[in-house]
């Protein structure tokens, strides 16, 4: 693996699960990859998990880390080319990300998208300035459209947990929120989705309101739904997550009642189990009932981040030696 921006840079979606589950068994056991490589994390945004846990997985791998919160402690960067700089960005992202690449020999990157020109964010312009400059390894942290991290750490999840007979029914399902959100977290657990569906792991199916469908370009072979109950009949696995329109670019639009996923909706599925990347907004967007209940794998998804991010370092570190 020479970056990892997207399930498409991955070759066996199966086997970084393997790595994942197998470093979660012995953490240390890759310690000598990563003495005298350093990574530094790059955020434009706030960060929890995605922060901790790939700091941890770096140290895991015998990794110096280095943190950059460019938004609150960097320079403001300019990425087009060919302006004169006498406005308010005082440094380009060529000259700072070809820096930023002297010191580190891994970098991570997290740039969530403006929601205002559907173009510019899904052409992904400054996530690519920033791999093209920067000369070494780019791991995504989330970018405009895609958190490939978190997804690899939802199969992860999905595969420890399943015990049941053939594929799990895994059910992307659209969720209030008061804030216009990034597709980002959605498309790309659609897009590791299908591609866990081709490989024969799960049957995928995404259900949103009118209006709310995620572009096509992330759901290849998915079963596409209006109707929440009847999506989640018989699911094992229920994906919660809230999205902006994509159709209507960044817009919160209108929709019907009955949305959140409570105590309730769970009976017609086969016992889901329910999932959210977090942050979530409690009885806004999911039911305290079905958060705190015996159906919800929050905690363990979160957990899970860790062995997701450490099974990407090992990758990344073992084809720079
Ligand atoms: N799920 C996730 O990426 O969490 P953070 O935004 O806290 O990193």
């Amino acid at each position: 693996m020479n970056q990892f921006t997207s399930v498409n840079d991955v070759k066996d979606i199966s086997q970084l699960v393997n790595d994942a589950l197998t470093l979660k068994q012995n953490p240390y056991s890759q310690e000598h990859l990563g003495k005298h490589k350093t990574i530094g994390l790059v955020f434009l945004n706030p960060s929890l998990r995605t922060r901790l846990s790939t700091q941890k997985a770096a140290i895991n791998l015998g990794m110096s880390v280095m943190v950059m919160n460019m938004d609150k402690e960097g320079w403001a960067l300019e990425t087009a080319d060919g302006v004169v700089m006498n406005g308010s960005t005082v440094e380009h992202i060529r000259e700072a990300a070809a820096v930023m690449g002297q010191y580190c020999d891994i970098l991570g990157l997290r740039s969530f998208p403006k929601l205002q020109d559907r173009d510019e964010d899904y052409n992904e312009d400054f996530f690519n300035k920033f791999i093209s400059y920067c000369g070494v390894p780019v791991v995504s942290l989330e970018s405009a459209t895609r958190h490939p991290l978190q997804s690899l750490a939802d199969l992860v999840t999905i595969q420890e947990t399943w015990k049941g007979e053939g594929r799990p029914k895994v059910v992307l399902a659209w969720a209030p929120h008061v804030k216009a959100l990034p597709q980002a977290v959605p498309n790309s657990f659609s897009e590791w989705m299908c591609r866990a569906q081709q490989d024969g792991l799960v049957d995928f199916t995404v259900v949103q309101p009118a209006g709310y469908e995620l572009s096509e370009d992330f759901t290849p072979g998915a079963t596409i739904s209006h109707d929440l109950d009847a999506a989640l009949e018989g699911a094992d696995y229920i994906y919660v997550k809230n999205w902006s329109s994509f159709a209507d670019y960044g817009k919160i639009l209108p929709f019907p009642e009955g949305w959140m996923l409570t105590g309730d909706k769970l009976k017609g599925t086969n016992n889901a189990r329910v999932m959210h990347c977090l942050p979530v907004r409690r009885d806004l967007e999911l039911s305290s009932e079905v958060l705190d209940g015996p159906n919800s794998l929050v905690i363990q998804e979160a957990g899970n981040r860790l062995w997701a991010a450490q099974a990407v370092l090992k990758g990344l570190l073992e084809n720079l030696s």
